[in-house]
């Protein structure tokens, strides 16, 4: 989809948000399209080292720059031809985080870049019929029905899945993309292609406010932007300067010194 979506055999730089893991995308989509280059972006170490072990194992170590954060910490702009994000939007809580990561890529997008969006488009427990048919499947596969009911239980907790594909194609407008085409469906996942909005991010897929981040850590190119900036400087009028024991920049409900507030 990718390929047909660039037009194949063309140089292109892919963001693959979320490429823990094997990072699986990249292994695939390199090797049908030499001309690719790819940034992997993840926030877990562990999950990183497999995809960088991955990625060395089939020589592709100097095609992908390794991110160590989120797709938030890389620079704004819109320098990347495509993005990916596999299996991961059901692993985020609730709607801001599903928004966020979608609004942060669609930044870092061409206007009119493809992004392909992989995960879940339904909540487990609104489809009894395709889960039960989930237990039939590994039934037959030699699961008993203790371990079929184990899985069950284990994957109702596990996620937290769009409502609907209704709700996926809202949260891609939101966050500044197209209607999405969907190319694959099964029982649970769903596989779209949405372009990112020709005339960018609109008003409604303002920032939100960022949580205080560790920072990413970059393998390979360069130094690691800034940290985001701490609050310092003179307090704004009736605030008293900075207590002893200030933990800025957490947020109190009731500030104790300016970095605090
Ligand atoms: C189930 S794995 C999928 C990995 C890979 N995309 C695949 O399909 O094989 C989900 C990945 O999303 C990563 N992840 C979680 N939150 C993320 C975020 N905010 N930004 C980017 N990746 C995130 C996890 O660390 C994990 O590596």
């Amino acid at each position: 989809m990718l390929a047909a979506a660039l037009g194949s055999g063309r140089p292109a730089h892919i963001l693959v948000a979320g490429a823990g893991g094997g990072a699986k995308e990249v292994v695939t989509a390199a090797a049908l399209e030499p001309g690719w280059r790819f940034t992997a972006v993840d926030p877990s170490p562990a999950m990183m080292d497999l995809a960088v072990a991955r990625l060395a194992e089939h020589g592709l170590a100097d095609r992908t720059e390794i991110v160590l954060g989120t797709v938030d910490d890389l620079p704004a702009g819109a320098p990347f031809d495509a993005a990916t994000l596999i299996g991961v939007l059901h692993h985020l809580p609730g709607d801001a985080a599903k928004h966020d990561i979608l609004r942060a890529i669609a930044r870092r997008l061409k206007p009119g870049a493809p992004l392909i969006l992989a995960g879940n488009r339904h909540a487990y427990a609104s489809q009894p019929l395709m889960l039960a048919a989930w237990g039939e499947r590994w039934h037959q596969q030699g699961a008993s029905a203790d371990a079929v009911a184990a899985k069950r239980g284990k994957i109702l907790q596990g996620a937290d899945p769009p409502q609907s594909e209704a709700a996926v194609a809202a949260l891609l407008r939101s966050a500044g993309f197209g209607a999405p085409t969907r190319f694959f469906a099964s029982l649970f996942w769903g596989a779209w292609l949405a372009r990112r909005e020709p005339s960018g991010v609109s008003a409604a897929a303002a920032p939100r406010p960022r949580r205080p981040a560790a920072g990413p850590r970059r393998r390979g190119r360069g130094p690691a932007p800034p940290r985001p900036a701490d609050r310092r400087g003179s307090p704004p009028a009736g605030l008293p300067p900075p207590a002893a024991g200030c933990r800025a920049p957490r947020r109190r409900a009731v500030p104790r010194c300016w970095p605090c507030a």
